[in-house]
């Protein structure tokens, strides 16, 4: 029988390209995308594929998933959440929208895939482990130490998850990730917002000293380990997939400009509040049963990242809706 699926936040970065990446795995598969069109997300995202009669989109908030008449008891082969607030900068400012979207949308959607009895896999991240220290590594089994607004919410709604594993028995796991980095990703996050001021020839506001470590992943390597868990679900598992090593925020930057072909001024600006250091997890347990995470070098996905948005530099609009200009009229005008 056809699979179906449900994809929450599939109109934003990471969940669009997995969507991507399934409907071409599974042809016979039938999609349903839950996606309220945030800020972050666009339905341009799922262009190729939105017109097909076998993907479903509903515009809806994941906190109302269950009083959806159209997914009303229906058993889903897997359902997976992307959806969340995810800037680290906004959830200084806006806490409360990461705290409804991320922690009560993450149970109102344990909730659904319990009464319609779908496994679901809920897409974490690296911050809720906090920062590492030279030579730390963190297993699935590190305790949770976040830092920002957004990694506390991130990591409440993982405990919700496996609060949900032990008292409900519920089918469900967690995968968390480090930095994703890829064509369709909000600009307003440093790859694409430092290509967005490089084209313009304006200085890259760098937090602190730009030693901050982190691990990138490109979008599609990360979607295609992720795919590997469809066909066998890690129940009650918790697997971290990570990039296998981590860079300075300004080597990333010298790549980045280097591909751009342009020279660029870095302009330190005052450092983010509890900003962590370095991200560095450990994802051996994944690997071990779905095989190595098969993940290009940094030099050529940023190199693929900067050919996409040249070629669709569309995507930066995104920053002038009147959102995006408040925020960083708000909160960013003044950075020094
Ligand atoms: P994104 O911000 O690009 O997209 C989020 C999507 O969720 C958008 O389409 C938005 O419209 C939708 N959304 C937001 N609130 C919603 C709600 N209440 N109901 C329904 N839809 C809603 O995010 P992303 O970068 O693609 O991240 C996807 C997931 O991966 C998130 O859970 C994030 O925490 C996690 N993650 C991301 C990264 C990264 O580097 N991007 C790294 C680790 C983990
Ligand atoms: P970001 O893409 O916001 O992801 P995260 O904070 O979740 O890792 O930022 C990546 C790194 O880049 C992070 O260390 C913060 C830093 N950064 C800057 O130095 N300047 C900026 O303007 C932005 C947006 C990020």
């Amino acid at each position: 029988m056809a699979k179906r699926f449900l994809i929450c936040g599939a109109c934003g970065f990471i969940g669009s390209s997995f969507a991507k990446h399934l409907w071409l795995k599974y042809p016979d598969s039938e999609i349903t995308v839950v996606d309220v069109l945030t800020y972050a997300g666009s339905l341009d995202n799922l262009r190729e594929l939105h017109t097909e009669s076998r993907l479903q989109f509903l515009e809806a908030d994941i906190c109302d998933v269950g009083a959806l008449p159209k997914l009303e008891d229906i058993q889903f082969d897997l359902v997976v959440n992307f959806a969340a607030e995810t800037h680290v900068d906004r959830s200084l400012y806006y806490t409360s929208e990461f705290v409804r979207t991320n922690v009560l949308g993450t149970d109102s959607l344990l909730s659904f895939c319990r009464k319609t009895d779908s496994p679901m896999l809920q897409i974490s991240t690296d911050e809720v482990y906090g920062p590492a220290r030279e030579n730390e590594t963190f297993s699935e089994a590190a305790p949770l130490n976040p830092s920002s607004p957004y990694a506390a919410s991130k990591a409440s709604a993982d405990l919700l998850v496996l609060a949900a594993i032990k008292t409900f028995g519920q089918k469900a796991a967690i995968a968390r990730t480090s930095n994703n980095y890829g064509p369709r990703q909000f600009p307003e996050k440093l790859i694409p917002y430092f290509m967005y001021l490089a084209r313009q020839g304006k200085p890259l506001p760098v937090y602190g000293d730009g030693k901050q470590q982190r691990s990138w992943l490109y979008v599609d390597d990360f979607c295609s380990a992720l795919l590997r868990v469809v066909d066998d679900f890690p129940k009650g598992e918790i697997l971290n997939i990570g990039a296998a090593r981590e860079y300075a925020n300004l080597e990333v930057v010298r790549r980045l400009t280097a591909s751009l072909e342009c020279e660029a001024l870095v302009n330190h600006v005052a450092d983010r509040p509890a900003h962590d250091r370095c991200y560095r997890i450990d994802s051996r347990k994944f690997e071990q049963r779905y095989g190595a995470i098969d993940e290009r070098d940094l030099t050529d996905g940023l190199r693929q990242t900067v050919a996409w948005y040249q070629s669709h530099p569309e995507n930066f609009d995104r920053l002038r809706t009147q959102d995006a200009v408040s925020f960083r009229d708000k909160h960013y005008r003044n950075r020094t």
